[in-house]
């Protein structure tokens, strides 16, 4: 993707979170605050993107918006749900385990960094360039009084990565930190996976967690995998990642990246229906991971 435009991808997932939580149910699955957080960045788009936010307020045309989002990709909708939960769930729990920085990759609209700044956790984003400068408009218009990560322009694999964490005071090599690579690993080839995962390992003297998802999207079905490429394709961004989970495993091992978690689709829906009373499948092929700097 290019620098310097807008992530469709990053955007509708702030769209789709927004919407599926205007149902109570899947509310209940958040904090307010996290809640609130989409509710002011759908309204921050740009038109006619920020007029979701007055038609996903209306029953019927979210009925209309989730019926031909599950006719083109069964399954996309709750995923983004079970992602923001699970990977919220683990990053809670690395806190309390004395985790004190968190570095997201590719963050987008994702409220993680502007919750754990709250809670005097240090947060660094990193977005391209027109991504990040969006983020830091938002932040400052919508949350002036509120502590505000650091937020780094990085385009990949145009941009080296030691290069940018030395030159930043704020990432500090010594301290417990957490990586989140929530749905960006996809959008980059595994060459550049493998430097970034490398370059990640050396920079900490602490080994960090990796927390993210991966999509194996050979477990889709062909026509399937045609329109979830081909629509990513039309916004202008592109899934160049294309790996199986077996082989993604093995990427993170010859990283020396010890896997402490791989949670498949099926796993994740049936934890989201314990708490959840919804009949929308989940999307195949779809993993959360955690993972440990050996
Ligand atoms: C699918 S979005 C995910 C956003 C966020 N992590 C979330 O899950 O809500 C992918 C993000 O990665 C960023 N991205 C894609 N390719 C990139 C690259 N080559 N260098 C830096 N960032 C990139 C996009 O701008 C976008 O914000």
């Amino acid at each position: 993707m290019k620098a310097d435009q807008l992530s469709q991808t990053a955007t509708f997932i702030a769209i789709k979170f927004y919407g599926l939580t205007r149902i109570d149910d899947f509310q209940t699955l958040f904090d307010a605050s996290t809640i609130k957080f989409y509710d002011k960045l759908v309204t921050s788009l740009p038109a006619p993107l920020s007029y979701y936010h007055y038609w996903l307020q209306l029953g019927w045309i979210r009925k209309l918006y989730i019926w031909s989002e599950e006719l083109l990709l069964p399954g996309d909708l709750l995923h983004i749900m079970g992602r923001k939960w699970i990977i919220g769930h683990i990053l809670e729990n690395l806190v309390d385990e004395g985790y004190e920085q968190i570095i997201v990759l590719g963050a987008g609209f994702d409220h993680l960094s502007h919750k754990y700044m709250q809670q005097d956790v240090s947060c660094i984003e990193l977005d391209t360039p027109h991504m990040a400068e969006l983020k830091r408009r938002f932040l400052d218009e919508y949350y002036p009084n509120s502590r505000r990560p650091r937020i780094l322009d990085v385009h990949l694999p145009n941009d080296n990565i030691d290069t940018i964490f030395s030159n930043e005071q704020q990432i500090n090599p010594h301290k417990k930190t957490i990586i989140v690579a929530e749905g960006f690993f996809d959008y980059l080839s595994s060459e550049t996976v493998s430097l970034l995962l490398q370059q990640i390992g050396n920079y900490f003297t602490a080994p960090p967690k990796l927390v993210g998802t991966h999509f194996a999207l050979d477990e889709l079905s062909a026509f399937r995998r045609t329109v979830f490429t081909r629509s990513v394709q039309i916004v202008g961004e592109k899934l160049s990642f294309n790996t199986s989970v077996t082989e993604f495993r093995q990427l993170l091992q010859d990283n020396n990246y010890q896997i402490q978690l791989m949670q498949g689709a099926k796993d994740i829906r049936q934890r989201i229906v314990q708490h959840v009373d919804t009949d929308l499948p989940i999307l195949p092929g779809f993993y959360i991971f955690k993972a440990q700097k050996k």
